[in-house]
């Protein structure tokens, strides 16, 4: 809208621009909804409201979260306003390891993921993450979460830290025809903001299944909450990087090592003489026969 058809006058458009550099330099870069809501009318309201019992809430919840694919949401529901959705963590969770569980191909696991409504960033995401690159692969990145070009995009890793890693694969001769790459989580948080302890919970058991589905020789994660997150660790990533570790599938162990996230490694580049290390270490590794 030119500004003589701008209802906010010169000097009040550029406060309005002001406050939108402060939303975005704050991460509150996308509306959740059409129009505004006074969250604090709501509060008022929802003190007058009756509580809900906790099994009422279990009930208003299990559509969504804790129960197999009958029971879901039409596909397409993506991008409803968050609304009222009540999601309880464990009955998520559960549901998430049900459905991951019954996900016989990858692409079946995409499509329950698709409309699973059990993790709250699916409200706020333009769309689901699932992976790139190739199934057959025999080595799996795995980093944190999208981030807003990977929203937009639908792949993992496409903005500039992507890039860097297309450039570091390029070093040892790989590229994405020759890996398969994933998120923990896959959807983008708001922000890009850290994912919760509990949203990485809800979400782990579909990373967990797509490691056992494209079964690769080698994992690498990438950065400290992938790594935490994948190979259940505290430690951080100046202590694990580097170190390999077994991944158990339960039918089998993957060789994993952690390694740096190219976010971070944009931020410190003096870090990515360590980050060669691995890549070398992980080149070798591919040299040798699977288990
Ligand atoms: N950072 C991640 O961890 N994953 C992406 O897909 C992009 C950036």
């Amino acid at each position: 809208m030119s500004p003589e058809h701008s209802p906010i006058s010169a000097e009040h458009s550029l406060t309005v621009r002001e406050l939108l550099a402060f939303y975005a330099a704050a991460g509150v870069d996308c509306a959740l909804l059409d129009e505004p809501v006074n969250r604090l009318l709501e509060d008022d309201a929802a003190m007058a409201a009756p509580a809900i019992e906790p099994a009422q809430r279990q009930a208003a919840s299990s559509p969504a979260v804790s129960s197999p694919a009958s029971s879901l949401p039409p596909p397409g529901a993506q991008g409803a306003a968050p609304a009222a959705t009540v999601v309880i963590p464990e009955a998520a969770i559960a549901s998430a390891r049900e459905l991951a569980r019954s996900a016989p191909t990858l692409e079946a696991l995409r499509e329950l993921m698709e409309r699973f409504d059990g993790c709250a960033l699916k409200a706020t995401a333009t769309r689901l993450v699932f992976a790139d690159g190739n199934p057959q692969a025999r080595l799996m990145l795995i980093g944190e979460a999208p981030g807003r070009d990977e929203d937009l995009q639908g792949l993992p890793f496409v903005g500039r830290s992507g890039q860097l890693l297309d450039r570091m694969l390029a070093a040892i001769g790989l590229d994405r025809t020759s890996v398969y790459i994933a998120n923990v989580i896959p959807w983008r948080p708001p922000g890009n903001r850290t994912p919760t302890p509990q949203e990485t919970q809800i979400c782990l058991p579909f990373i967990t299944r797509q490691i056992e589905l494209v079964d690769p020789d080698v994992i690498m994660t990438l950065g400290n909450p992938s790594t935490q997150a994948i190979l259940a660790t505290r430690e951080g990533i100046m202590r694990t990087r580097g170190r390999w570790v077994d991944y158990d599938t339960g039918r089998r162990t993957i060789r994993a090592l952690p390694t740096f996230h190219p976010a971070y490694l944009l931020r410190q580049p003096s870090y990515k003489r360590l980050s060669w290390q691995d890549l070398c270490a992980v080149s070798r590794a591919l040299q040798t026969p699977a288990v």
